[in-house]
């Protein structure tokens, strides 16, 4: 029976470039759909980018150009990119779309007509300088708890305390610098306690995986809290109709941008929109998402849709964060690497095929180990499957016109067991077990390869065994016409290739049970490369901020603790100041006499610091994700000393040493430590 369909990816945001981690979503749900649309499945496969909210408004700002443009401007960026990387959308589209206006219109009207809509008066941070209220993440100041300095408004990278941004001290807006005043405003909340049965419910029907089901059920016994889904002018969004000057939160229209793009798709197909979202909806509607946007997939979104009268998703299916190397993507050790970098240095495929030997079903992270990476594609893609083709379709076509026997000759039943993995291998797609599935298939591959050791085509040439030959090659092209059927989905680019060579008008998986017997091959050309390790080696320089394809902003802020996944602003040049203000920062050269790791600070080194005629300091310093403690021992650098003590969780810090970076949100690890030139002595005065 065919199914209907219909298959998401998260949007990603239009203010950042696509890299290797958003890459993982995207391979797996496009080797999903690639997967049901082979079954002969009508499966469709939407996405768009997510673009309002006050990053991508500030960052417009910043470069002087309106929101607009820069949405526009990453929407090529991004569809060049997945197209790139063979993500096959059926539709691409953008949250900043009447398509979506007109649907977030109507999920938060018909939501508060039901009456699931609350107004309630918040207070918040507000900057009189920039006119406009802060998020959390636009404000900076020294954590309540610890005394952590230069901490976001709603928690704390060193302590991890949360608290709300008007606790923080000496806060700061991340803008421009000013102090925040506390305003307050009208919001808007969307009732969620009101869904609790429904969500219980909704939860328990198969639609979550089982460790995601579990976090639901931590959510359900600690309340469910109502959400605010308005944010004052000036806000990069859509306006709310019956409220002035009031914005639908970014993440309100998020998730409509699905149905959004799905609209926008059946206008253009002639489809049924309703036929997908609408109550009564037979179609499957599955959503792909990572698993830090779970309480947004799991709760608010078809707790709105159903609050709405649409129909809700049928399942969502969370995944993992990719590390590279064991290690959280760092920019400074060259892991962090965009999709555009990676494809100047590699085959795209090369990462499909990797990404799918790694994925299960559950929300595990996913490792990319570099040296792994290039093994496993250099044996079982070069080694094991094109080689079956490399090593037999020349010999077709240079004795036998290119030829395949007639019949299909006796293989000793190698064919009937290919054909019939496929049913286990279908099964691991579907379960999006592709870690199995690809075993699976590799398996097949090298019994493949022993039958060709076996018959040795090579020598039967050298032995004129003109029909043994023919009869071999004819066996091999087959069994690898079925391997590259099962991973078609993995390897679309190949699959292509490899349908231009046998002739076929199409590879479709029940195609695979009647071998081919008789009809002409084409020449067989270079399908695959080996990855030279230099290739690697190269795309991680090339992602190392010193490089030209990295060129950081201009570096602001010598103190940096926010995370990498942030979309935080770009630091602001400071105001000017006069000589007299700064020379009251009394900064000095200090040998580092000792570092040593903070047991439970993992941000944290503990710095023993000589500072000539000051005396002996002690200083904790962030900066552990960049240098180990060996590493640092006798160097000079610079520290200020008249820094008023700060009380830690750990000790006492007398000083600050400094560093460089490319400011708040910049990447921990590529944090450099300022030195004094060799000859400079402890204790000496900057100035
Ligand atoms: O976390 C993110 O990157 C969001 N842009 C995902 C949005 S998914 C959907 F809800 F729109
Ligand atoms: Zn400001």
């Amino acid at each position: 029976m065919t199914r209907r369909i219909l298959v998401t990816s998260a949007l990603p945001y239009a203010n950042g470039s696509i890299h290797l981690g958003h890459l993982v979503e995207y391979i797996q749900t496009d080797i999903w759909v690639r997967f049901q649309k082979l079954q002969g499945h009508d499966c469709l496969y939407v996405c768009a980018d997510d673009t309002h909210g006050t990053p991508i408004m500030i960052r417009a700002r910043n470069e002087g150009i309106t929101p607009e443009a820069l949405v526009q401007r990453m929407h090529q960026e991004h569809q060049a990119d997945f197209q790139a990387f063979a993500i096959a959308f059926d539709n691409y589209h953008s949250t900043h779309s009447e398509e979506n206006r007109l649907l977030a219109e109507e999920v938060y009207r018909n939501n508060r007509a039901a009456g699931h809509i609350a107004v309630a008066t918040v207070h918040q941070a507000y900057c009189n300088k920039d006119a406009m209220f802060l998020p959390d993440r636009f404000i900076r100041g020294t954590c309540p708890s610890c005394g952590a300095l230069d901490q976001y408004g709603d928690a704390c990278e060193h302590c991890s305390a949360t608290y709300s941004p008007l606790d923080l001290k000496q806060a700061a807006c991340a803008l421009c610098g000013e102090k925040p005043v506390q305003n307050s405003s009208e919001h808007l909340f969307f009732q969620l306690s009101r869904f609790e049965a429904f969500l219980k419910e909704w939860t328990r029907s198969g639609t979550l995986q089982p460790e995601m089901a579990n976090k639901l059920e931590e959510w359900f016994s600690s309340g469910l809290k109502d959400w605010d889904i308005s944010r004052d002018a000036p806000y990069f969004g859509f306006a709310i109709p019956d409220m002035p000057d009031k914005y639908f939160y970014v993440w309100l229209d998020a998730p409509i941008g699905y149905m959004a793009s799905t609209w926008h798709l059946c206008k253009r197909s002639g489809r049924d929109f309703d036929a997908y979202w609408r109550p009564g909806s037979t179609a499957e509607v599955y959503h792909f998402i990572g698993k830090d946007i779970l309480y947004f997939h799991t709760l608010f979104w078809p707790a709105m849709l159903q609050g709405a009268g649409f129909r809700t998703p049928t399942a969502v299916f969370a995944h993992g964060f990719l590390t590279v190397n064991g290690q959280k993507m760092s920019k400074s050790r060259g892991t962090f690497i965009n999709a555009r970098t990676y494809l100047d240095f590699l085959d795209p495929e090369y990462l499909r095929y990797y990404y799918a030997c790694k994925l299960t079903g559950r929300v595990d992270d996913l490792d990319l180990n570099l040296e792994d990476f290039i093994l496993r594609v250099n044996a079982d893609m070069v080694g094991k499957v094109v080689n079956l083709a490399a090593r037999t379709a020349g010999f077709l076509h240079k004795q036998f016109q290119g030829q395949l026997s007639a019949p299909y000759p006796e293989d000793g039943g190698l064919y009937t067991t290919f054909v019939q993995a496929g049913e286990e291998i279908a099964q691991f797609y579907e379960a999006r077990e592709y870690a199995r599935a690809i075993r699976l298939i590799m398996a097949l591959a090298d019994s493949a390869n022993r039958y060709i050791e076996v018959r040795a085509p090579w020598n039967l040439a050298k032995q004129n065994q003109w029909v043994a030959l023919q009869e071999s090659c004819s066996v091999a092209i087959n069994l690898f016409r079925v391997l590259m059927t099962y991973l078609a989905p993995v390897l679309p680019v190949m699959a292509e290739k490899v349908r231009h060579l046998l002739n076929l008008p199409e590879l479709s998986w029940a195609g695979r049970c009647v071998p081919l017997s008789g009809s002409s091959i084409q020449e067989f050309k270079h399908l695959m490369a080996r990855i030279d390790p230099k290739q690697v080696e190269a795309m991680l320089a090339a992602s190392r901020p010193s490089s030209p394809e990295s060129a950081a902003p201009p570096p602001a802020a010598a103190h940096p603790s926010a995370s990498e996944s942030a979309s935080p602003p770009p630091a602001p040049s400071s105001p000017p100041i006069t000589l007299e203000t700064f020379t009251q920062v009394d900064l000095r050269v200090a040998r580092i006499l000792q570092a040593e790791q903070v047991p439970g600070a993992d941000k944290l080194l503990k710095l023993t610091l000589d500072v000539g005629v000051l005396g002996q300091r002690t200083v904790f310093a962030g900066i552990r994700a960049a240098y180990t403690p060996e590493s640092l021992h006798n160097r000079l650098t610079v520290v200020v000393a008249n820094l008023a003590p700060r009380k830690m969780k750990f000790g006492l810090s007398e000083g600050m040493v400094l560093a460089a970076s490319h400011g708040q949100g910049a990447d921990k690890t590529a944090l450099y430590l300022l030195a004094a030139d060799s000859g400079a002595e402890p204790g000496m005065r900057i100035q």
